[in-house]
């Protein structure tokens, strides 16, 4: 893998400077590292920092203050006077926002907690401010087919606004790489025996129970998460009694800690068929939409029947950050897994698609999946994973641990196998985590 790190030892020559230099000079070096040096350099301008944290934590208040700008602009209905093409777009600015400004801050807090840059705290700070570059990505993908008198002002806002981000971003990884990846046969470290990720506590009390025949405290899906309490802390449980649900599944960034647990992958089904052919935003299409953070999901099948010829329909799409899926069916065509942000682990799960079936910037393992190509439309190659990742400096990728790639019938009788993905193949062949790197 290619490294564009920043020399450690201009990090010590910074760390050794006598007092005595004039910080302009130590900002004004390590700002010819970042993406935006002018931005760098304005934002440090009062900044009497002469060690790194104390660079970065400048260069993250400025980020924060000026998102804030953003966010007065956003949420003014006439500032955003935007015709959306996509439904959904502004929406999802809008929400995206809301989680880079809750990253921000939990980054902060993360820093100026942290006297020396060698904690492992940094890979969470890391991770926080990956995700929130993406998030501006998305918001200006969904941008690009609105039109307006406001779009040219917001959309520019947009990207001044996070310009500050990536600095941030690009000097927090001059600092050392934190600890080993915490990837084993047993699954994330973030995962403890009693979130369910093994049988647990299925009998809690105070479970919510959703059932389509009405015999459990909800008909709907959303209901139930409308019900469950708001920041919670705790694990939410809310098992879903076999059955097909066919709805569309919002679980906002201010429910984390929501456990979705279902009768089985082929016995609990959630469904919908939202498209970008049928006019939503990609981030938009997906028939569950995991915002809330410490999401776990287990034996449930998400899909989306939009088909092939509706280009990209999501079946599912987490951007949450120590989200896990375990032993769950994710079938769609084009774009059915939306790994958008943050970290997130899949553990024996069927994953169906035809072209870019699995996409996003989240750090993502998979592990003991299978991962099944369908026939694509006729012209289109059989393409498993995009990965989008847009800067040299965020510590994101998909890897594939002891998964299989197969091909689903459809696509066996038209012995298109040759055109699966190679890189994905590659990764898939190795018993070590590789990142695939597009
Ligand atoms: C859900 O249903 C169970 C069983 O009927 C009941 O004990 C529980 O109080 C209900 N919970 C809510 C929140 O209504
Ligand atoms: C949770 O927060 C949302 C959004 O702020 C609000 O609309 C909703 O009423 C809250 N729900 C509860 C149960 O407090
Ligand atoms: C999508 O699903 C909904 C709900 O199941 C259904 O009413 C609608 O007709 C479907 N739309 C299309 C285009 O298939
Ligand atoms: C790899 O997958 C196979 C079958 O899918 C399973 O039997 C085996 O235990 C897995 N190995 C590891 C290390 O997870």
């Amino acid at each position: 893998m290619v490294s564009f790190r920043i020399p450690l030892i201009l990090i010590q020559i910074l760390i050794l400077l006598p007092i005595s230099l004039a910080s302009t000079s130590v900002t004004t070096s390590v700002c010819k590292s970042t993406p935006y040096p002018d931005v760098c350099l304005d934002s440090l301008k009062l900044s009497v920092s002469i060690n790194i944290n104390g660079i970065i934590l400048q260069s993250l208040k400025v980020a924060i203050s000026e998102a804030l700008k953003l966010s007065t602009l956003m949420s003014n209905a006439d500032g955003f006077n935007i015709i959306e093409m996509h439904k959904g777009t502004i929406q999802d600015c809008n929400e995206l926002h809301q989680i880079t400004l809750a990253s921000l801050d939990k980054s902060l807090t993360r820093l100026a907690a942290t006297s020396s840059s060698k904690t492992s705290k940094l890979a969470d700070v890391n991770a926080f401010l990956a995700a929130a570059v993406t998030n501006k990505d998305t918001c200006l993908e969904g941008l690009e087919s609105a039109s307006g008198p406001s779009k040219p002002l917001v959309v520019g806002t947009i990207i001044a606004a996070y310009k500050h981000v990536s600095n941030c971003l690009s000097l927090l990884s001059d600092s050392p790489p934190s600890g080993s990846r915490d990837v084993s046969d047993k699954g994330m470290a973030w995962l403890s025996k009693k979130d369910g990720y093994d049988e647990g506590d299925d009998d809690d009390d105070n479970m919510l129970t959703v059932a389509a025949d009405g015999s459990g405290n909800f008909t709907t899906i959303t209901e139930a998460i409308n019900f469950a309490p708001n920041n919670s802390v705790d694990r939410v449980i809310i098992y879903i009694k076999q059955g097909l649900y066919e709805e569309n599944v919002e679980i906002p960034s201010y429910k984390p800690n929501i456990v979705l647990l279902g009768d089985g992958r082929d016995a609990t089904i959630i469904s919908g068929n939202r498209s970008v052919v049928d006019g939503w935003t990609t981030f938009r299409s997906a028939t569950v939409a995991v915002s809330g953070e410490g999401f776990l999901a287990r034996d449930i099948g998400f899909y989306n029947f939009a088909g092939p010829e509706k280009h990209q329909a999501v079946a599912l799409r987490i951007n949450a950050d120590l989200a896990a899926v375990y032993r769950c069916t994710i079938s769609g065509y084009q774009d059915t897994l939306y790994v958008h942000s943050f970290r997130q682990f899949y553990r024996e799960c069927d994953i169906y698609g035809t072209i870019d079936y699995i996409f996003g910037n989240a750090a993502v393992v998979f592990q003991g999946c299978n991962i099944i190509s369908r026939m694509p439309m006729p012209g289109q190659f059989t393409v498993i994973s995009a990965q989008s990742r847009d800067s040299p400096y965020e510590q994101t990728g998909i890897s594939f641990q002891n998964c299989s790639i197969v091909a689903a019938e459809d696509l066996q009788n038209f012995n298109y196998g040759h055109k699966l993905s190679w890189t994905a193949m590659e990764a898939i062949l190795s018993d070590r985590i590789h990142r695939v790197l597009h």
